[in-house]
């Protein structure tokens, strides 16, 4: 039997206070996967299970857009079994949860270079990308084999070429996120403080939220938690005032 749906009403939650833009640094499946005495790949398909679940959390909360960086321009120093696996891993992902993601409404979005990325798992995500364009629900954006400062360069490359006036709106249409509100929540699980090369531009006003439960546990009781705490946040952005920005964005991307 399917869980029952979760509303912000149920989950305590102030619906007009929802952020639009959630983005997370799912870290900490090696831990776990070490905590268990197993490889650290396992952690990393627990880590799946948990891609699932807040996917279909946030779809039902009624975000729009949701970030999660599955790979980063760094990972690529792992030791290569273990970035085999990782790509081996969204491939098995996209061809098991197409089918769900489409009946979710959930519109799926690449974030990130293509180069280096194994052909079949670029033309993996290039197909789930297309077959969820016209959908209508959460849009989920795939950070994979991203890194910011790699972005911030590639935007200035572009934006030389453009030859256009610079300002941050038209420097913001150069980005891999072009047409994406920026994060208004960053959620990093495992405890850890740090931004690691992820949405340098996009997460200035971000508010951020440190939740210590590892992300192959990490589960809707803890999302609503770090909702619950960007609640409780007044954002300025740099003013005096407390800003509460508007509920409905336009989709561009
Ligand atoms: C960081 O944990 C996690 C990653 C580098 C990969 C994230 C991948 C997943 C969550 C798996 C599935 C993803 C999709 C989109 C299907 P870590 O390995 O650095 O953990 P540690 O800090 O405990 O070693």
């Amino acid at each position: 039997m399917n869980p029952p749906q979760l509303t912000p009403q149920a989950a305590g939650l102030d619906p007009a206070g929802l952020p639009q833009h959630v983005a997370v640094i799912m870290d900490g499946n090696g831990r776990w996967a070490k905590q268990r005495g197993l490889p650290r790949v396992q952690g990393h398909r627990a880590g799946m299970n948990t891609v699932r679940r807040v996917i279909r959390a946030c779809g039902e909360l009624g975000i729009p857009f949701l970030t999660l960086y599955a790979f980063s321009t760094e990972n690529w120093k792992r030791p290569a079994a273990e970035v085999s696996f990782l790509m081996n891993l969204l491939l098995e992902f996209l061809r098991r949860e197409l089918k769900e993601m489409n009946r979710q409404g959930v519109r799926l979005r690449r974030l990130g270079r293509r180069d280096r990325v194994p052909p079949r798992v670029l033309a993996q995500i290039d197909r789930a990308v297309k077959s969820t364009a016209h959908n209508q629900g959460l849009q989920v954006n795939l950070a994979f084999n991203y890194g910011g400062r790699r972005e911030i360069l590639d935007a200035v490359k572009k934006a030389a070429k453009a030859r256009t006036p610079l300002t941050e709106e038209s420097f913001g249409r150069h980005l891999y996120t072009a047409g994406l509100p920026d994060p208004d929540l960053l959620i990093r699980t495992s405890g850890e403080y740090r931004i690691s090369n992820f949405l340098l531009w996009q997460l200035a006003y971000a508010e951020i939220v440190v939740s210590p439960v590892l992300w192959p546990d990490f589960g809707e009781r803890e999302l609503v938690a770090a909702l619950a705490e960007y609640q409780r946040r007044e954002r300025r952005f740099g003013g005096v005032e407390a800003v509460r920005l508007p509920q409905t964005v336009k989709r561009h991307a």
